[in-house]
């Protein structure tokens, strides 16, 4: 798989990965990563956690994969074609203000979203998902409708998870991501969140 520190990639295989992972029993792997500043702050706050951040798109990711903290990796690949050297690792996942193909794929209950997750899981892995009003509204939900759609599509995959919370611009601003900041000082600062387990 190709992984991404500042503007170089990397091909790590499993063998590679497997020592990275050495000493770390637990893998936060966050979904839709953007710049990477939620995956550094968690990898900064918890340093026995190894916390590996996913995005499609590689042009926001060089600042943030510059760090040099020995439980952070970046890693360039689709949510739904995630791949397999990550199957059965993360003990916790994390989507955070999803838009484009990975909203329209938690909206749809996309297999190739829905099985990957599963299978990049280690039971009884936890996930949280937060969702923002404008992004659904792009796709046609209001935040409320859209929440309770991503809630089914997710249970029906076997997953437990609470009724939803609302984050609102005060939850925003203290959440340790670029676009919860963004929203928090937009024009509809509202998000919801989704959390459960395997
Ligand atoms: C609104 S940004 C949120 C970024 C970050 N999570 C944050 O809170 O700052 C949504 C991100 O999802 C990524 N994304 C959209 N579709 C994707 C897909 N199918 N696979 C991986 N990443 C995707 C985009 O490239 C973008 O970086």
């Amino acid at each position: 798989m190709e992984t991404i520190r500042g503007r170089l990639s990397h091909f790590l295989d499993s063998t590679e990965l497997q020592a990275r992972l050495n000493h770390y029993n637990r893998l936060t792997l966050d979904l839709g990563t953007g710049d990477g500043k939620f995956a550094f702050c968690r990898a900064d706050a918890f340093p026995s956690h190894f916390v590996i951040g996913v995005d499609s798109c590689r042009e926001n990711l060089h600042e943030y994969s510059r760090a040099k903290l020995p439980n952070l990796l970046f890693i360039i690949a689709s949510a739904q074609t995630l791949p397999h050297e990550l199957h059965g690792l993360a003990s916790h996942i994390t989507i955070n203000f999803p838009w484009g193909s990975l909203l329209e794929s938690l909206l749809n209950g996309d297999d190739r979203l829905l099985q990957g997750l599963q299978s990049v899981a280690r039971w009884p892995a936890a996930l949280d998902i937060r969702l923002n009003g404008g992004a659904l509204a792009e796709q046609g939900w209001s935040l409320e409708d859209g929440t309770e759609r991503i809630f089914e599509n997710l249970t029906s995959t076997g997953w437990k998870i609470r009724p939803p919370e609302m984050l609102d611009s005060t939850a925003l601003r203290a959440f340790p991501s670029t676009w919860a900041k963004r929203l928090a000082f937009g024009r509809d600062p509202r998000a919801m969140q989704l959390s459960g387990s395997l």
